[in-house]
C-alpha cells in the first residue's frame, strides 16, 4: 500500500474510492460539501438527508457515486473546536476500513487539518491508515481466509499539501508499533528471552546501534540476583538486552528505556489461577515490545539522540528450581528483597534494569511495564499509568502521549504507602497489601533509582484489545511505541 500526498482538487480526483469528513453541524456549509454534491448531481445532499447525518464523530455513511469516484464514504468529525490528531487517526481508520472491506484498490482522502498543523496532520492520518489495515495473520494455516486480502493499494491524501517527509516518517514510526503488535501477538512458545534477543540483533543492523546481550553468568557477576530469580525455573535462558543507539553528531539528550520482558507470567508458586487470564500472560512483554518497537523507529528516523533499550527478559515458570514465596535475594544495588508474592515479578525484573540504566549516566529513564492488574482496576483498558518524581519529566511523556493518542494519567507516588512494603526479614518486600497495588510496584521500582528522573508507565491496560476499535484490530495494539517516539525525537 502506497500512501502519497497529492495536490488534485476534490472534483477531480478520480479512484475507487473517496473518503471524506465533515464537522458536526457544519455539513452544508462546507466548500467541499458544495463541491461533492455538484459532482454527484446533488446525490450526496439527497443521501446525507436520508441517513440523518449530521458530522457527530464515530457517523459514516457510504454510497454509489456517479462522480469521478465511484463510491464515496462521508465520516463524522464531532465538533470543529474539538478536533484532534487522535480524531484525524480515528476518521483515517473508518475511511480505510471502509474503502478495505468493499475491496477498493485506490482510495482518495480528505480530511481538515488540525491547528492548520499540516504535517502533523498528515502523518496521523497517515498513521489511521497503516495501523488499521495492519492484520496479524501469522499463524493462520491460510492468512488471506475469511476476507484478509489486502485489497489497497493506493491511498491519495487530498488537500494538505506536499507532505511526503510527514508519510514517510509516519510510516517508520508505524513500522515500530507494528514490530511491537507483533512481538505481542506471538506466543510464548515462538517469543521467548532467545528471540527477543534476536529481534534486538536485527534491530541492531541499523546505522548507530551497538547490541549487548548480558547471558545469566554476566548478569550474576553484576549481583543481579532481583532479575534472575525470577527466571530459574525455566529451561530458557534469560537474556539481558542492551541496545544503544548513537548519532552520528553529538547526542542533544541521553535517554534510557526499559521494557519488562516477561515472555510468559504464570505467576511462579504464587500460580496464576484460571479466570485470572494466565493464558493471556504471553502479553507480559509488551513493555519490552514498545522498547524495542521504539528502537525500530529510531532506527529509521536516525534522531539526535543517544537512547539506551534495555529489556531483562525472562520466563516467570515452575519447577523444582523455583524461588519459594518468602525467598530473599539482593538488587544489584545491594537491597534486599522478601519475595512474598512470586507474581509480582515483574517489578524484581525491572529493579535490576533500572540500576543498570542508571548505571549508564543517561539525563532521564522511562520504563513501560505491564506491571499490575491493579492500574487497570484504577484507570481502566485504555489508560496507563504514569508516575514520576520528576513533573517536568512527567509533563513531557504526557504531552508526547497526547500527540499520540495513547492515553495516559499521573499518579500519586504516595510515599506513605511503603510502609506496606516493609519485610521482617529483608530490605523490602515485592508485594504491598491489596489497597493502592499499582502505587505500590511503582515505589519499589523507586527503591531501585537514586537521582536520575524517572518515569514509570503501567501499560497493563492499554497493550491488547479484545475488540476491533479506531485504528486496531484485536491483539497487540503496540501502544507506548508513538508517545516514545514522540519523547524521544520531540
Ligand atoms: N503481569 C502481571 C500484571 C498484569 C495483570 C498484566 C493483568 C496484565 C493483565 C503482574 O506480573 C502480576 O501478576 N501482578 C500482580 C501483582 C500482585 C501479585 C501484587 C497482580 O496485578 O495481580
Ligand atoms: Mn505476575
Ligand atoms: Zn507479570
Amino acid at each position: 500500500m502506497k500512501i502519497q500526498s497529492t495536490d488534485t482538487s476534490l472534483e477531480q480526483w478520480a479512484g475507487d474510492y473517496l473518503g471524506i469528513g465533515f464537522f458536526e453541524d457544519q455539513v452544508e456549509q462546507s466548500e467541499h460539501f458544495k463541491t461533492l454534491n455538484q459532482a454527484t448531481h446533488g446525490l450526496l445532499e439527497e443521501i446525507l438527508a436520508e441517513t440523518e447525518f449530521k458530522g457527530k464523530s464515530g457517523e459514516s455513511t457510504s454510497f454509489r457515486s456517479p462522480g469521478a469516484a465511484r463510491k464515496i464514504v462521508v465520516v463524522g468529525l464531532g465538533k470543529a473546536e474539538k478536533l484532534t490528531l487522535e480524531s484525524l487517526r480515528q476518521a483515517a481508520a473508518s475511511i480505510a476500513r471502509t474503502a478495505q472491506k468493499q475491496k477498493s484498490k485506490t482510495l482518495g482522502i480528505l480530511l481538515p487539518s488540525w491547528k492548520n498543523d499540516e504535517a502533523l496532520s498528515t502523518g496521523a492520518i497517515a498513521e489511521g491508515v497503516t495501523l488499521s489495515q495492519h492484520q496479524d495473520n501469522r499463524f493462520k494455516s491460510e492468512p488471506d481466509a475469511n476476507g484478509a486480502a489486502k485489497h489497497l493499494e493506493q491511498v491519495d491524501l487530498l488537500g494538505l499539501g506536499n507532505q511526503s517527509a510527514a508519510i514517510a516518517k509516519a510510516e517508520q514510526v508505524s513500522e515500530g508499533v507494528i514490530l511491537a503488535r507483533e512481538l505481542v501477538n506471538a506466543p510464548a512458545n515462538v517469543v521467548t528471552p532467545i528471540t527477543l534477543a534476536q529481534t534486538a540483533a536485527e534491530l541492531a543492523q541499523a546505522p548507530g546501534f551497538t547490541l549487548e546481550v548480558l547471558e545469566q553468568e554476566q548478569c550474576e557477576a553484576l549481583g543481579m540476583g532481583a532479575f534472575l530469580c525470577v527466571g530459574q525455573a525455566s529451561d530458557i535462558p534469560p537474556k539481558f538486552i542492551h541496545l544503544t543507539y548513537k548519532p552520528t553528531g553529538t547526542a542533544q539528550r541521553k535517554l534510557a528505556i526499559v521494557g519488562k520482558g516477561l515472555t510468559f507470567d504464570s505467576g511462579g508458586l504464587n500460580l496464576k489461577p484460571t479466570g485470572s487470564g494466565i493464558e493471556t500472560m504471553k502479553m507480559d512483554m509488551a513493555g519490552s515490545a514498545a522498547t524495542l518497537g521504539a528502537a525500530k523507529a529510531v532506527g529509521l528516523l536516525q534522531p539526535d539522540v543517544e537512547v539506551h533499550f534495555i529489556v531483562a527478559a525472562t520466563e516467570n515458570m515452575i519447577s523444582g528450581r523455583a524461588i519459594h514465596p518468602g525467598d530473599v535475594v539482593t538488587a544489584s544495588n545491594g537491597k534486599t528483597i522478601e519475595i512474598n508474592n512470586t507474581d509480582a515479578e515483574g517489578r524484581l525484573t525491572l529493579a535490576d534494569a533500572l540500576v543498570f540504566a542508571e548505571k549508564l549516566g543517561v539525563d532521564a529513564i522511562v520504563d513501560l511495564a505491564t506491571l499490575t492488574g491493579a492500574c487497570i482496576v484504577a484507570l481502566g483498558n485504555d489508560i496507563a499509568g504514569v508516575w514520576s518524581p520528576e513533573d517536568e519529566l512527567a509533563n513531557a511523556i504526557l504531552s508526547a502521549s497526547e500527540l499520540a493518542g495513547e492515553k495516559m494519567w499521573r499518579m500519586p507516588l504516595e510515599e506513605k504507602y511503603f510502609e506496606g512494603m516493609k519485610s521482617m526479614i529483608a530490605d523490602m518486600k515485592n508485594t504491598g497489601p491489596r489497597p493502592g497495588g499499582s502505587i505500590t510496584a511503582a515505589l519499589f521500582l523507586k527503591q531501585f533509582v537514586k537521582e536520575t528522573p524517572w518515569a514509570h508507565l503501567d501499560v497493563a491496560g492499554p497493550v491488547w484489545i479484545e475488540k476491533e476499535s479506531g485504528y486496531h484490530n484485536p491483539g497487540a495494539t503496540g501502544y507506548g511505541v508513538r508517545s516514545l517516539v514522540n519523547w524521544i525525537v520531540g
